[in-house]
């Protein structure tokens, strides 16, 4: 296909090469997605023996899926055999493929190097995306003019030459798991790459969903308040945290805000949702709460750590229900 802007993008056929760049829980898992999609997968992190960590932990979940014949042997090892692994921090060394996602810690600086050493490297019809969930795209390519994402571009990096090849796919923990993914336009992404990247997704098996690239997309600006609110009632001894999460079970909700929080993570959850409220002009309605602070000054991060809001055994099942 070609853009409307003249540039070529063709993420079409199975077989298209791909590049993850960061081994941790999302990079991990959204290459284990590809993989099984049938593309030919370099995973790649900076840190020695990650990326290999990586794949070990995925030949033991395969392991498990196949003794439990949810997957048949030959699928899982031709799966795995498509993952490759990369140790660099010089993301020009990266082989040259068809789609890029960015997936390495959180950090607007970091992201500025590795997209402008892909965009120099990589072919110009390659699909550079950011797994970013919280960074404006713009923040990262450089090309913010207003508001608060001008005040990030203060000025490590120039503006990258072709942002419209740079877009957001915001995969959600566990990326195996579940299939929803924000496909996120910043000001200059062009629409051909998001039309491509979101019906490459449908070939993944996932759920595409466009949005712009506002704080928090749709996802994390809709729950900051659902949180909030839960959290906030909980402080003022409205009500005790099981019988809120319960409440709203009932009325609908798969999990209570509680109970979500702790899968998510208290620190995880908390460093978004400052995000959010500080790209925001820190709009009370997205104002993190002292009770989650509390949580977190605490160590009480939730499942991981056996304690958040509730309790849970080694096994993550929760002790408090
Ligand atoms: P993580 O901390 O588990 O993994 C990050 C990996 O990136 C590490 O293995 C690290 O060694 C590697 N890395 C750091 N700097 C690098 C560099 N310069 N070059 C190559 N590799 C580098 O992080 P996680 O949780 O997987 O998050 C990654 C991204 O996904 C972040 O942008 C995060 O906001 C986003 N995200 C996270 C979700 C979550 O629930 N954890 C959900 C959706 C998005």
């Amino acid at each position: 296909t070609t853009s409307t802007t003249g540039a070529p993008s063709c993420l079409a056929p199975a077989d298209l090469p791909v590049a993850v760049i960061g081994a941790g829980a999302m990079g991990s898992g959204i290459a284990q997605v590809a993989a099984q999609a049938g593309h030919p997968v370099t995973l790649v992190d900076s840190q020695r023996g990650a990326a290999e960590r990586a794949v070990e932990k995925l030949t033991a979940t395969f392991d498990t899926l196949v003794a439990r014949g949810r997957v048949d042997r030959g699928t899982a090892q031709a799966t795995l055999a498509r993952i490759s692994t990369h140790t660099t921090r010089d993301m020009t060394t990266v082989p040259p493929v068809a789609l890029v996602v960015e997936a390495v810690v959180e950090q607007i600086d970091i992201k500025r190097v590795i997209f402008r050493q892909l965009e120099e490297a990589q072919s110009p019809t390659t699909v550079l995306a950011t797994n970013t969930s919280s960074l404006s795209i713009d923040a990262i390519t450089g090309v913010a003019t207003t508001g608060h994402d001008a005040a990030l571009h203060g000025g490590t990096s120039p503006a990258m030459a072709q942002p419209g090849r740079v877009i957001g796919l915001h995969f959600f923990n566990p990326p195996p798991l579940m299939r929803l993914v924000e496909v996120v336009s910043g000001e200059l992404s062009d629409p051909t790459v998001l039309d491509d990247a979101s019906a490459l997704m449908r070939t993944w098996g996932k759920t595409p969903v466009r949005c712009a690239s506002t704080p928090g997309f749709i996802v994390n600006r809709v729950a900051r308040p659902f949180y909030g609110e839960a959290q906030r009632m909980v402080e003022e001894g409205l009500v005790d945290p099981a019988s809120l999460d319960l409440t709203l079970r009932q009325a609908g909700f798969r999990m209570g805000p509680m109970e979500l929080t702790d899968l998510i993570g208290q620190d995880v959850n908390l460093a978004v949702g400052e995000s959010v409220w500080h790209q925001t002009g820190q709009d009370p309605r997205y104002a993190p709460t002292a009770y989650q602070r509390d949580l977190v000054r605490a160590g009480r991060l939730g499942r991981k750590t056996g304690r958040g809001v509730f309790r849970y055994d080694e096994s993550g099942k929760m002790l408090d229900a």
